[in-house]
């Protein structure tokens, strides 16, 4: 069969050398991919926004099954749109993106159905907003309500910052604002956890943990992601109980409520305080670095599972994983996440030779003339499985001293929590 990859990330590359591997695959296109699934793919050049070209190259192409990696087409309503013209497409519809478009809608959706999250406030205007915060403690939280990458959140030690958070997002730093959302300081150590949805029954898809800032010791500025591993040190059965009991049913039924159903990945981002999971936000997606470490561990053809989830069939399906530890460390262009040079060279990659259980997943990369340049922030994912974290980051760093590319970095310190 022949599948359609949207997406050009670590996290696209990452999906397309999965289902690669299943026997049923004719040919695989991304739109636009990297460099790194040019090797595997067909990269179509289609400006994600034009959702009817999409459409068309779909149905001239007779593509079977499309995939949705990154948020965007989901919040803006793709999987609706494929659907109308009876494409096959794995990823949720328009209302229930809204779980990670709108924070409110989140929010709401907390209070309504009792879902354990931080205590919040929203706010419809800057005075509003400030009269609030002279009564409140802190640390406090600050949130857009749109969707910012990751970048619309303050944590605020002070009424100054907070203040000053308040006009920056009423100011339209990040799109033109509405409301804001004020929100409890949570003290506990972040998780993130996956499942898989068929619109009738979901299945738990892995753990991991990120490091979101751009420095060592998880300082400095919020990025995309500068590495994770995969599992999470904090899963265990009575958490995961509490998680899908507590967390995700009680979402699903609220957008059985609405009249929605929720098909593809959901990543729930979770704040842990003894043992207990508060929601902090959802994905509508797999995460990008997060998906790295976990589909290397996935046993079962991921095609079968997508198909089964398409056809509702999910609850037939027995997915396998291999029992190891998975880490990432992501090689990003100097400067980032402010200002970065753009089309540099990556000299070495070539000398890089993957042994048994190692990946190497593009991101911000293209390819001209067979040589590699960084066209992004994050360009590259080094990935290893092996029974230990420790062995795990060895090896890449191994690889990343081969590469000992001059144009970028990367944090050495990824995982430091499960290593020693
Ligand atoms: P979000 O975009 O909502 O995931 O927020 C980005 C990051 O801000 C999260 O990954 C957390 O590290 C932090 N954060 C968000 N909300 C809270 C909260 N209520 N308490 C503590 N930290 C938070
Ligand atoms: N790694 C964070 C995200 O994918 O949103």
């Amino acid at each position: 069969m022949k599948v359609g990859i949207i997406g050009s990330g670590g996290r696209e590359h990452a999906i397309c050398h999965t289902i690669k591997k299943s026997n049923k695959i004719e040919k695989i296109f991304c739109f636009p991919g990297n460099a790194g699934t040019e090797s595997i793919a067909e990269n179509v050049k289609i400006d994600l926004e034009s959702f009817e070209k999409i459409k068309d190259y779909i149905l001239e192409k007779k593509i079977d099954l499309v995939v949705i990696g990154p948020e965007k087409p989901l919040v803006d309503g793709l999987v609706d749109y494929l659907e109308k013209f009876n494409i096959k497409v794995f990823g949720p519809n328009k209302i229930a993106s809204q779980l990670e478009g709108s924070k409110i809608f989140t929010k709401k959706l907390c209070q309504k159905y009792n879902i354990p999250t931080a205590k919040f406030k929203i706010c419809f205007n800057e005075k509003e907003a400030k009269n609030f915060l002279k009564n409140s403690s802190f640390p406090i939280v600050i949130k857009a309500d749109n969707l910012a990458s990751g970048k619309g959140v303050y944590i605020c030690s002070s009424e100054n910052e907070a203040l000053i958070a308040v006009e920056e997002i009423f100011g339209g730093k990040f799109g033109a604002a509405e409301n804001i959302l004020i929100e409890e300081f949570l003290m506990g150590e972040e998780m993130s956890f996956f499942t898989i949805h068929d619109g009738k029954s979901f299945k738990t898809f892995g753990t991991a943990q990120d490091h979101k800032r751009v420095l060592e010791g998880d300082k400095g500025k919020n990025t995309g992601g500068m590495g994770a591993y995969s599992p999470s040190r904090l899963i265990n059965d009575d958490l995961e109980h509490k998680i899908i009991e507590k967390i995700i049913k009680p979402t699903l039924r609220g957008l059985d409520e609405l009249g929605s159903e929720y098909k593809g990945f959901l990543y729930t981002g979770l704040m842990i305080v003894d043992n207990e999971p508060y929601l902090i936000e959802y994905n509508v997606r797999m995460g990008d670095p997060e998906c790295q470490t976990i589909l290397p561990k996935l046993k079962t053809d991921l095609i079968e599972i997508l198909l089964s989830c398409c056809d509702k069939k999910l609850d037939k399906l027995n997915i396998e994983w291999l029992n190891k530890k998975s880490l990432c460390i992501v090689v990003c262009s100097k400067g980032y996440p402010d200002i970065f040079q753009k089309n540099v060279e990556i000299e070495n990659i070539n000398k890089i030779n993957l042994k048994k259980d190692e990946f190497l997943f593009h991101a911000g990369t293209t390819m001209v003339n067979k040589k590699i340049f960084a066209t992004g922030g994050r360009v590259l994912n080094f990935v290893s499985l092996s029974e230990d974290f420790k062995l795990a980051k060895n090896n890449l760093i191994n690889n990343l001293n081969k590469l000992n590319w001059s144009g970028g970095f990367y944090r050495s310190d990824i995982g430091y929590k499960v290593i020693e």
